[in-house]
């Protein structure tokens, strides 16, 4: 049989893993403003910057925002590729590793960072 107890325990459980979730998201939007906005806009409809538009990156075909001058090392590379976590965690790594000649000049280091800015990008649809 189940105790009250238990039960309160089990739910408090699940309601610190539902706000350390969101806390990772609030924490991985800030890294991304902090990181990312110099080059990329993150919004519905935003112009791209040096970098492309990414709104709803995930699930979305590589190289594949309208209207953006991607360069030939990032279209050499993009055919077939979809973003999920694992290619964007690989993106972040190591640019060079996913799509060599690739013009983003930019890297994190850090895996839990990373999945910080993970968390919030699947956030953006
Ligand atoms: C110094 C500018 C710069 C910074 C900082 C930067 N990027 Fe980029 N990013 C680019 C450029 C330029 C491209 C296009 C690369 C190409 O065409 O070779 C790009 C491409 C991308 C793509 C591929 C988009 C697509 O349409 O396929 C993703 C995803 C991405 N960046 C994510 C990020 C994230 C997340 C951060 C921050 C953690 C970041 N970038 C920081 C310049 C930047």
């Amino acid at each position: 049989m189940i105790r009250m107890a238990n039960l309160i325990a089990i739910f408090a459980l699940a309601s610190s893993a539902a706000h350390a979730q969101q806390d990772s998201v609030a924490i991985g939007k800030k890294l991304t403003t902090n990181n990312c906005a110099v080059c990329h806009t993150f919004g519905k409809g935003e112009p791209n910057g040096q970098g492309p538009n990414l709104f709803g990156i995930v699930g979305k075909p590589m190289a594949s925002e309208p209207g953006f001058k991607y360069s030939a090392g990032m279209k050499a590379s993009a055919s077939g590729k979809v973003w999920d976590d694992k290619l964007l965690d690989a993106w972040l790594t190591d640019t060079q590793a996913v799509a060599p000649g690739n013009a983003m000049t930019y890297f994190e280091g850090d895996e839990a960072r990373r999945q910080k800015i993970i968390a919030y990008l699947r956030t953006l649809h």
